[in-house]
């Protein structure tokens, strides 16, 4: 039987909404964590590694969770961000991450929008050279929304049948 993690850092609750939905969606031994919680660890056969997409990247409290880890954990890659799903941008944070995890199997990776907070959106706004990823961002006011809590759920049963 496979014993899952899934391991979250979320500021706003976005991510941590999306990590719920995993966990919620796999039916194995389980644990969810924060990842500032996730310090003396059991051992798990499959990680998932939730994250904000924050100047393109992974926030540096993920960053050295995933670092940590030990060679060859089996993990799966997921994220929220205020750009369009499929765009460039968060698929240069999937990139920094697996760039983290080059020692490790990385079964796959998922990423869905999340609310941009308001306070951000409107700094951005005036700022000519950050006004249109303001404007792509505004689009996302209603996310995670439910079709993506699906997804997320579907990925989440995808990757345990693989770690199997
Ligand atoms: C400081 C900061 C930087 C961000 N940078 C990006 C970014 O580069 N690209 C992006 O798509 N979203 C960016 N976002 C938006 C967040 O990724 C998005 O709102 C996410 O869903 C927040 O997740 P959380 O609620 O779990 O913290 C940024 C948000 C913050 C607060």
């Amino acid at each position: 039987m496979v014993k899952v993690l899934v391991a979250y850092y979320s500021k706003t609750g976005n991510t941590e909404k999306v990590a719920k939905a995993m966990y919620d969606a796999v039916n194995v031994p389980k644990d969810i964590l924060p990842v500032a919680e996730a310090k003396k660890m059991d051992h798990y056969d499959l990680i998932f590694c939730g994250f904000p997409v924050m100047a393109h990247s992974v926030p540096e409290k993920m960053a050295a969770f995933i670092k940590g880890l030990p060679k060859g954990q089996k993990v799966a890659l997921f994220a929220t961000h205020g750009s369009l799903r499929g765009g460039q941008l968060p698929r240069q944070a999937f990139e920094s991450a697996a760039g983290l995890a080059t020692d490790l199997k990385v079964l796959g990776q998922f990423g869905c929008r999340g609310k941009v907070d308001d306070l951000i959106i409107d700094a951005l706004l005036k700022k000519p050279e950050h006004k249109a990823w303001a404007e792509e961002a505004q689009g996302a006011r209603g996310n995670p929304d439910a079709a993506d809590l699906e997804d997320a759920a579907a990925f989440a049963r995808t990757m345990v049948g693989k770690a199997m």
